[in-house]
C-alpha cells in the first residue's frame, strides 16, 4: 500500500534519497518529508474534485515549503491559529484561499484573520457571531460559514469524532443552534454568509458516513432558503479522510470518495429544488501523512524475560499518537538490510514513562542492534505538529527530499533554543 513508503531492496530510500544519508547528514531522530508525493496527492485531489476548492488542513503539518507547495499545487489552507496563518503568509501564501477555523478563536487569532484578510472564517458558536461583527472594520464585510454538526458518528477514534452531537466543535442541527446561528449571522451587514460547513472527525474510511452529512447538510440549506430565502452558494464538507499506517489496513480511496459525494449532492439538490453549491474539502492527513518518515536510532536493546524492547532516540514527544489514540505503526529497520529472521519486539521511546511505546509487538530482524536506524511510515502528519518539549528533549529536525536531494526544512531545537525561552530566575 501507498503508506509502506519505504521500500526494501532500494537501501531504504525515500525520494531517492537512502535514509542512513539522511541520518549522517541530519542526525535522528529526523522526519523526512518527500516533497513529490506531496505534491501528487495534492494532484489526486484536484483530479478528483474539479470545481472544489481543495483546502489543505495546516494542522496535520506545517512549514513555511509545505505551505508553498500547496499553494503552487493550487490549494487553498486551513488553519486555525494566528501562527499558522502568520506562518503561511510570510510565504506569500494568498489570504484569499485561507479559512480560519477554531471552536475557541483568540482575539489575537481574529484581529490576524481580519488583519491578513482571510478569505472565509467559519463560525463555531453564537457568541462568536456578534464578537466577529464588532471586529470586522467598518466598510468591510467578511465572508464566513457557519460550521454545524450534523449528527453522524465517523472517525477512527473518540478522540477525533467530531460530527455527533454534545460535542465542543460547531452548532447542532438537532437542537436548532445551526438555525439559530445562522439567523444571527444574516443580521449582521458585516458578515456575509457563503455557505455552511461541517467535518465528521478524522481518519474516516468509509464513504457513506459523507454521502449522510451532504443530506443533512442539503436538508439544512434547504431550510435556510425556506426561512430566509437565502441560498447558500458554499459547501464545506471538511476533511477526514484515512490513510493506511500499517501494510493492508483499509484507506479512503479519494476518487471513489468524490464521485459518489457528486453525485449523492446532485441528487440531494435536485430533490429539495436548489442549486448544487461548490464544495470545499479540507484534507490534511491524507495529503501529509503518507509522504513523511520518521527515522530514529537504536539507543538500546533490552531483553526482558517477556519482552524484547528496542529503545530508540524519539518517542512520544514526536510522535504522542500511539498514547493518546492507539494507533499502530509498522517500523522498518533502514540505513542497512538484514537477513536475520524476524523477532517481535516493542520499540520504545526515550521518555520517562512506561506509556512511551512507539509500536508494540511488531516483527524486526532479530539482530537489531544499538545503532540501527529505525523508520516509521505514514509520519507525515501529526506528528511533527503535535509534538512537545516533554523531557526538555528538542524537537526534531524536518528535511525534504526530492529527486536524489535533501534539504532542511525545519532545523533542530538546540540546547540553545531552550535554555533562552528561560528569561527568569
Ligand atoms: N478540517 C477541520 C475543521 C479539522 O478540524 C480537521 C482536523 C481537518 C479539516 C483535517 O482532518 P484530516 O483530513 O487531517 O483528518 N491529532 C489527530 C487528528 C486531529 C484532527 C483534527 N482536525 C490525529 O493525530 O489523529
Amino acid at each position: 500500500p501507498e503508506s509502506a513508503r519505504v521500500l526494501p531492496g532500494e537501501g531504504l530510500a525515500v525520494g531517492g534519497v537512502p535514509l542512513g544519508e539522511v541520518a549522517e547528514r541530519h542526525g535522528t531522530p529526523v522526519y523526512v518529508v518527500d516533497e513529490a508525493e506531496v505534491r501528487e496527492r495534492c494532484r489526486t485531489y484536484l483530479r478528483a474534485f474539479p470545481n472544489a476548492d481543495v483546502v489543505y488542513a495546516a494542522k496535520a503539518f506545517l512549514c513555511r515549503a509545505m505551505a508553498h507547495w500547496v499553494q503552487e499545487e493550487g490549494l487553498g489552507l486551513d488553519v486555525c491559529s494566528a501562527g499558522e496563518l502568520e506562518l503561511a503568509v510570510t510565504t506569500g501564501f494568498p489570504p484569499d484561499r485561507i479559512v480560519l477555523h477554531g471552536n475557541a478563536k483568540s482575539p489575537e487569532d481574529l484581529d490576524a484573520a481580519l488583519r491578513l484578510r482571510v478569505g472565509r472564517i467559519v463560525i463555531d458558536s453564537s457568541s462568536e457571531v456578534p464578537r466577529l461583527a464588532a471586529a470586522v472594520p467598518s466598510g468591510s464585510r467578511q465572508k464566513v460559514l457557519v460550521r454545524v454538526v450534523p449528527g453522524i458518528a465517523a472517525g477512527g477514534h473518540a478522540h477525533v469524532r467530531t460530527g455527533t452531537d454534545d460535542q465542543k466543535f460547531g452548532l447542532s442541527i438537532a437542537d436548532g443552534s445551526a438555525q439559530h446561528a445562522i439567523a444571527r449571522v444574516l443580521e449582521q451587514p458585516r458578515l456575509e454568509l457563503v455557505g455552511l460547513h461541517c467535518h465528521l472527525g478524522s481518519q474516516i474510511t468509509a464513504v457513506k458516513p459523507y454521502l449522510a452529512a451532504v443530506r443533512r447538510m442539503v436538508g439544512l440549506l434547504a431550510r435556510v432558503r425556506d426561512s430566509h430565502g437565502v441560498t447558500l452558494e458554499q459547501l464545506d464538507l471538511g476533511g477526514g479522510h484515512g490513510i493506511c499506517y500499517r501494510p493492508g489496513e483499509p484507506e479512503m480511496d479519494i476518487g471513489v470518495l468524490a464521485r459518489k459525494v457528486y453525485a449523492e449532492l446532485a441528487e440531494s439538490c435536485a430533490a429539495a429544488g436548489l442549486p448544487v453549491p461548490r464544495l470545499t474539502v479540507e484534507p490534511g492527513r491524507a495529503i501529509a501523512g503518507p509522504a513523511g518518515v520518521a527515522l530514529y536510532r537504536v539507543l538500546v536493546v533490552k531483553r526482558t524475560a517477556g519482552t524484547t524492547f528496542v529503545a530508540v532516540d524519539g518517542g512520544m514527544s514526536d510522535n504522542p499518537r500511539p498514547a493518546l489514540y492507539g494507533v499502530r505503526y509498522a517500523p522498518r529497520l533502514a540505513g542497512r538490510e538484514s537477513t536475520a529472521r524476524p523477532a517481535l519486539v516493542t520499540v520504545v521511546g526515550r521518555h520517562c514513562e512506561a506509556g512511551d511505546v512507539l509500536a508494540a509487538d511488531v516483527p524486526l530482524p532479530s539482530d537489531i542492534r544499538p545503532g540501527d536506524l529505525l523508520a516509521v511510515p505514514a509520519a507525515g502528519a501529526y506528528h511533527v505538529s503535535m509534538a512537545s518539549g516533554y523531557n526538555m528533549v528538542g524537537r526534531p529536525p524536518v528535511v525534504a527530499v526530492d529527486g536524489g536531494r535533501v534539504r532542511l526544512l525545519v532545523r533542530r531545537e538546540s540546547l540553545a533554543d531552550i535554555r533562552n525561552r528561560d528569561v527568569g530566575l
